[in-house]
């Protein structure tokens, strides 16, 4: 594979592996054989970008992503849905097991991570911790570890029967690999948007922030009876901030994630009974929003995923009936950076951190800096105004919540395993 050089770029990288930065910040990135190649080692047959004006960051890691491959490609596929992932400066994402049939089994694990050897980013599988996502029949981990699962959920539903949780999380624990949970009450649930007003006057069922603070709470409380890890996915409560706040402190080993639409957007949009705002858990209230900038900004939420979530425009086209969910990866680092960046609530390495390097620790892979020897995945990106137009982006599905935004990054080139898969200079 060709060697590719960006000259004098300044380097974004929380873990400070980067070889060769100046002190003005910048330094010439050498990638060759698919990995950083560390400083200086250009033989001339190298393709050169200049990276003057831009900005280089270690790839992206979305732990949170619906690939809907397979059973459901005419949302998205697992070829289209990594294109949006590159379009997003994301080299790496964790496919969400609710695909039809569910991963909940080796066969489907496998039929994933072959087809992602021809994608634009590296594809970690979930598999499902119960058949079928039922809740109730526990899948054989070790025969999905064995073909290749990096991480166990029942996501998109939490795990019913409370046992096989903890027989999961065992597990996943002997095994290094973590769970990450779908924090929700079934009895509570079911909603269309979030509980309050708004679901009054939409005359809309609503859904409590209760149901996903009563599943917040019953995960953390496993993982502090048991000492074992637990990962929470798409916070969205003010009320589940401060019990994974208070859990930290006392050393239970929780982590936690949000997704940008959490920072950004209020249940108010869901005024223009657009079924492309409903997704779950919902938009939430300006205090709730408010909570997740402050749990970011004092390391409460480790990292920022998407829950990236295609459906169809057709059906999206209805309000109430709609399923749930947003696309994401390619708005996550323009839309986070808008909010976290240019509001002054945090550094631009501190915005790589909660999208690369605590991602890359959480899942136990490479990435989040720029080791000499590891996997070259990076991404160039600038500030620069631009506004979201569905139609303009590369996966299948267009119901993002972003829609007609003016955000204040751009990714412009995206670099997988030492090949350009997206370019926009
Ligand atoms: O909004 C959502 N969409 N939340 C989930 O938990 C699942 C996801 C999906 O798969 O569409």
């Amino acid at each position: 594979m060709g060697g590719i050089i960006i000259k004098n770029v300044f380097v974004v990288d929380p873990l400070k592996t980067a070889e060769g930065v100046k002190a003005d910040g910048t330094a010439d990135i050498f990638i060759k054989d698919g990995v950083f190649a560390g400083t200086d080692t250009a033989d001339g047959s190298e393709v050169v970008i200049d990276g003057s004006g831009l900005k280089a960051a270690p790839g992206l890691i979305d732990l949170h992503v619906h690939l809907r491959d397979p059973g459901q490609t005419e949302k998205e596929d697992i070829i289209t849905g990594c294109k949006a992932a590159a379009a997003g400066g994301v080299t790496q994402l964790l496919a969400m097991p609710n695909t039809k049939p569910a991963v909940d089994s080796p066969e489907t694990v496998s039929y994933i991570l072959e087809k992602a050897k021809d994608a634009d980013a590296k594809v970690h599988v979930v598999g499902a911790i119960t058949k079928g996502l039922g809740g109730h029949e526990a899948t054989d981990i070790d025969a999905m570890y064995k073909a290749g699962i990096s991480a166990l959920s029942d996501d998109g539903v939490p795990v019913l029967d409370t046992s096989i949780m903890v027989k999961a999380m065992k597990k996943a624990a002997e095994l290094g690999i973590p769970v990450t949970a779908h924090c929700e009450d079934p009895y509570l649930a079911g909603g269309k948007v979030n509980e309050g007003e708004i679901s009054e006057s939409l005359g809309v069922k609503g859904m409590p922030s209760a149901a996903e603070d009563a599943g917040t709470a019953r995960e953390i409380a496993l993982a502090e009876s048991y000492g074992l890890p637990v990962h929470i996915c798409h916070v969205s409560t003010a009320t589940s901030t401060a019990m994974i706040r208070d859990a930290k402190k006392r050393g239970v080993r929780v982590t936690a994630e949000t997704a940008p639409h959490y920072l950004m957007l209020t249940e108010n949009e869901l005024m223009k009974r657009d079924a492309d705002y409903r997704m779950n858990p919902p938009l939430r209230t300006e205090k709730d929003r408010l909570a997740m900038i402050e749990a970011l900004k004092d390391g409460t939420i480790d990292a920022i995923a998407t829950d990236h979530a295609p459906h169809t425009p057709k059906e999206k086209s209805d309000f109430v009936n709609a399923p749930n969910g947003s696309i994401g990866m390619e708005t996550s680092f323009a839309a986070a950076y808008t909010v976290l960046v240019k509001g002054g609530i945090m550094s631009e390495e501190e915005l790589i951190r909660k999208m690369s390097s605590e991602p890359a620790a959480i899942l136990g892979t490479y990435g989040g800096g720029f080791a000499k020897g590891e996997p070259a995945d990076m991404m160039l990106y600038r500030e620069e105004e631009w506004t979201v137009d569905p139609e303009k982006l590369h996966g299948k599905s267009k119901n993002t919540p972003f829609k007609n935004l003016t955000l204040g990054a751009k990714v412009k080139l995206t670099i997988f395993g030492g090949r350009i898969v997206f370019n926009d200079l």
